[in-house]
């Protein structure tokens, strides 16, 4: 079975079909052509935190593939408390064909994984966003000429060295995109991550950089991406992160520091006025809603990969 745990997952080769899959799904949807791959298929949406974003396009996805869905609230299951996290697989795969779980840690990824003869998708985890990544460079693609054309672009990722930054990072090097990272002191992209992509890196030839200043990071982007300095499970540190990365804010002064036409990335949900400011999310090189869209496509494509019906 294929499982799309972390978005290092999938061979080089994989990420380009998967892109294609989903191009193509995004087209017949638009032309008005059914495509009922999943006919007959359930695919179960776990959440052990909120969402708008993957809830919704998950759901329409599976239902435009021809397939059904079942949510499950975060306070519905209790993983780990109600039920162990393998017993929770073990039910799932009697009656499901898929799963999708947006966890806290990446280990209930893994233990839901393991314990599963059907694929596991991650839908967010606090090491993980691999979903939003394969939408992000969908949308990139799409706004620089094609796949192949995101080969030596450079995409900048200022904040939090969280998720959503890893996920970029190992869906970058795949796809030959040099990724630049600005996040303060401590707050950098994990080690481990970094080198599971050098060997991708060297395959595409993509570079990695980090800079602690963001306009320095910002100077040659294509592309400048940012994320809540405080993720779902850290509101407690709301205040102390707002001091630390006051600096690395996306607002008009540093998307002067890059180039001309330079596009504005945000995984949304948005605060509005802490890392990003609502001229920059809702100026006219802003393609944070684009990304939403891709989500829902971005995932037709996975889903479809990893039942390998497409
Ligand atoms: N970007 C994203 O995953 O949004 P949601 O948290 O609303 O699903
Ligand atoms: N880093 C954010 C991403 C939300 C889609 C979080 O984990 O809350």
């Amino acid at each position: 079975k294929k499982d799309f745990r972390r978005a290092g997952d999938f061979s080089i080769e994989e990420v380009a079909r998967i892109m294609a899959i989903s191009a193509d799904l995004k087209a017949k949807l638009k032309r008005g052509e059914p495509t009922p791959l999943c006919s007959g298929m359930s695919m179960a949406l776990l959440f052990e935190k909120p969402s708008l974003r993957t809830r919704a396009t998950f759901d329409i996805g599976m239902f435009q593939l021809g397939g059904h869905s079942v949510y499950f609230a975060p306070s519905e299951i209790s993983m780990g408390k109600r039920e162990s996290v393998s017993d929770v697989a073990h039910n799932l795969e009697r009656w499901f064909d898929i799963v999708m779980a947006r966890t806290f840690t990446q280990k209930t990824i893994d233990e839901l994984a393991d314990n599963m003869s059907i694929p596991l998708i991650n839908a967010l985890s606090d090491e993980e966003h691999p979903c939003q990544a394969m939408a992000d460079y969908l949308t990139l693609a799409e706004k620089l000429g094609g796949v192949d054309n995101l080969r030596g672009r450079n995409l900048t990722y200022i904040g939090d060295g969280n998720n959503i930054c890893h996920s970029l990072i190992a869906v970058g090097a795949k796809l030959g995109v040099n990724v630049t990272i600005s996040s303060p002191e401590g707050y950098g992209p994990a080690q481990s991550v970094l080198d599971a992509s050098a060997g991708d890196r060297e395959s595409t030839g993509a570079a990695y950089a980090f800079s602690h200043d963001p306009h320095e990071a910002v100077a040659s982007a294509d592309a400048v991406y940012t994320d809540v300095w405080a993720s779902m499970g850290q509101e407690e540190e709301t205040a102390k992160r707002a001091k630390l990365f006051a600096t690395y804010q996306v607002n008009a002064e540093l998307m002067r520091s890059a180039p001309d036409g330079a596009l504005a990335m945000h995984d949304l949900p948005a605060h509005r006025g802490e890392e990003i400011t609502d001229d920059v999310l809702d100026g006219p090189n802003s393609i944070a809603f684009d990304q939403a869209e891709n989500r829902l496509h971005a995932q037709k494509g996975i889903i479809a990969f990893v039942l390998g019906v497409a």
